[in-house]
């Protein structure tokens, strides 16, 4: 299940052992009550940045899902939700100066935000839409060996969505977002265990499958292959 907007104002201080990698399942739903509260802990840029989506339903995720991070990452270095100070990569990672890494993605109404003490990361999130035109997007998008795989896969909604999320979490992990060739890499499509990533990359990067329930699905991307990936949710 993801944690609902109410049990954010009450989350005790959350430890991070240097092993693990942390995954927060999140709901963006929020009522107007909510709203506010999660409102008045973004900063004036982030309000700004709210202020302009032009459907409210994208405001609303925006900013539940900022105000979310803010209060998480405040936990793991024992701040104030307002106080966390986000810098930016040049292709627009957010990061901040203390030694924490951080990643978060959303779609549908739903989040993702993963954290590591020592290890760069890239989490992603995908609502699997209908008419989505799978094999077409594919054919342009992934590299040669992932769409004769799709090709051969039945159930190529599926396939199709866990190779995107897959490859969106690492273009995330390394921070170029979607300027690197998506065709560059492999990644398998509907294999949930043992994955790795093909790649020409020196740097070692481990990749997990995220079950995160019906019609949608996530992958995470840490810069190790020996992390333990812990799952948040509100049932513990
Ligand atoms: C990163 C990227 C793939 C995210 O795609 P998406 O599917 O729309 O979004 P997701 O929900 O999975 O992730 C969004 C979050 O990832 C983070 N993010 C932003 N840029 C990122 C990057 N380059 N690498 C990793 N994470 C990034 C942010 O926290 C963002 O949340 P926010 O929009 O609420 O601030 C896409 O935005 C991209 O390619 N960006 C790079 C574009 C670029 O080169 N910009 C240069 C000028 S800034």
């Amino acid at each position: 299940m993801f944690l609902p907007s109410n049990f954010w104002s009450n989350l005790p201080q959350v430890e991070l052992q240097k092993d693990d990698t942390h995954v927060w399942y999140i709901s963006l739903q929020a009522s107007t009550h909510d709203l506010s509260y999660f409102s008045q802990l973004l900063n004036e840029e982030e309000k700004k940045r709210a202020a302009k989506f032009h459907f409210e339903k994208h405001r609303i995720h925006f900013t539940v899902a900022r105000a979310v991070m803010r209060i998480l990452l405040g936990k793991y270095l024992n701040k104030e939700a307002r106080e966390v100070q986000f810098y930016y990569q040049e292709r627009g990672k957010p990061y901040v100066q203390e030694l924490i890494h951080f990643n978060i993605s959303h779609s549908g109404d739903r989040a993702l935000f993963a954290v590591n003490k020592n290890y760069e990361l890239g989490v992603d999130i995908e609502f699997m839409r209908d008419n989505v035109s799978c094999e077409q997007i594919a054919t342009r998008y992934f590299s040669q060996t992932e769409i004769i795989e799709l090709a051969k896969t039945t159930n190529k909604k599926l396939a199709f969505f866990r190779g995107w999320s897959r490859k969106e979490a690492y273009i995330k992990a390394i921070g170029d977002g979607l300027t690197m060739p998506l065709a560059s890499f492999y990644v398998p499509l509907m294999a949930t265990e043992n994955l790795s990533i093909h790649h020409n990359d020196p740097r070692t990067w481990g990749l997990w499958n995220l079950e995160v329930g019906e019609n949608y699905t996530g992958a995470i991307v840490v810069q190790t292959l020996n992390t333990n990936i812990r799952k948040y949710t509100y049932d513990g």
